[in-house]
């Protein structure tokens, strides 16, 4: 199992704003790479309405993005080592992070050549990801359509998010019957699809302790990173968490909001100061 920490990033806006203009930005890449002819397109034109949190799509240069990128740059060598391509992000308990870390790796895990990224949202309790991208779906159907109606393909309820490098399968509203169809075939059929067309399918999920969602939804995914509020999520409760998933399905846990200082800003102060006195 991996370990990864991600920093607050309100913690470090000084350090930001510091910096901004000083580091590169991550080009974008020259021309949004659509997997599936036929995906709908939404354009997020205005980077404001999307959530402040989501910093691998504001600042791809930032340093909390580049913790996401290190991460990414794991999940890429196991994708090409152990053919990992459906993985869920999930956590214990509720506002641990989840939706926040999945849509951020979708951000950088875009940018690498040649990956072909698909965010899934199975939270069907508390579907958030397109109001945290500030997108105005232009299709009609969503994931609970699909499973529900098999006349829909994969490709007939995909959107891809403009400028961004991913495709983005929306949940739906919110509806009572999550069990059935987060065990329906119909999904693993689905996601079977997915599997054809893009080399890294991110699930975005409900809580594991108070739901079983997770544990349902395990039979079609490959792996599972657990996020963990750092400082906050008693051990007791991850210990819980972990057990109602199989452990070799377990690949990481990542310590959300890890505000201990981190390396890399020993190295931007450090750059910071001598650029300082350099002028
Ligand atoms: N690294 C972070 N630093 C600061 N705030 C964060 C970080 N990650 C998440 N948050 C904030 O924590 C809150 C909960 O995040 P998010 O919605 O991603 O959690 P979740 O686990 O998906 O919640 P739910 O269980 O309701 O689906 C949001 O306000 C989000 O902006
Ligand atoms: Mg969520």
């Amino acid at each position: 199992m991996t370990l990864f920490n991600i920093r607050s990033p309100r913690k470090n806006q000084r350090f930001r704003r510091n910096f901004r203009n000083a580091l590169p930005q991550t080009p974008a890449p020259e021309m949004p790479y659509s997997p599936m002819a036929l995906t709908g397109e939404a354009v997020i034109d205005d980077i404001d309405h999307v959530e402040s949190h989501l910093v691998a799509l504001h600042t791809p240069a930032a340093f909390e993005t580049e913790q996401y990128r290190m991460l990414a740059q794991r999940i890429e060598q196991m994708h090409k080592s152990h053919g990992l391509r459906v993985m869920a992000v999930s956590s214990p308990s509720m506002g641990d992070g989840k939706t926040t870390t999945v849509i951020n790796l979708a951000g950088v895990l875009s940018q690498s050549p040649g990956m072909r990224v698909l965010l899934i949202e199975t939270d069907l309790r508390c579907p958030c990801v397109s109001l945290l991208l500030g997108l105005d779906l232009p299709r009609p159907h969503n994931l609970v359509d699909a499973v529900v109606n098999p006349a829909l393909a994969l490709k007939d309820v995909v959107t891809w998010c403009a400028p961004f490098n991913f495709a983005l399968l929306p949940g739906g509203p919110p509806i009572a019957s999550h069990h059935e169809l987060l065990a329906s075939p119909r999904l693993g059929e689905l996601i079977e699809e997915a599997r054809q067309h893009y080399d890294c399918i991110l699930i975005d999920t409900p809580p594991m302790v108070p739901f079983s969602d997770c544990r349902i939804l395990s039979r079609w995914i490959d792996g599972f990173f657990v996020v963990v509020t750092a400082h906050k999520t008693p051990r007791r409760e991850l210990q819980q968490a972990l057990s109602t998933i199989d452990a070799h399905k377990i690949i990481g846990l990542i310590f959300n909001q890890d505000d201990h200082v981190a390396p890399s800003s020993y190295y931007a102060d450090y750059y910071h100061a001598k650029s300082t006195r350099s002028r």
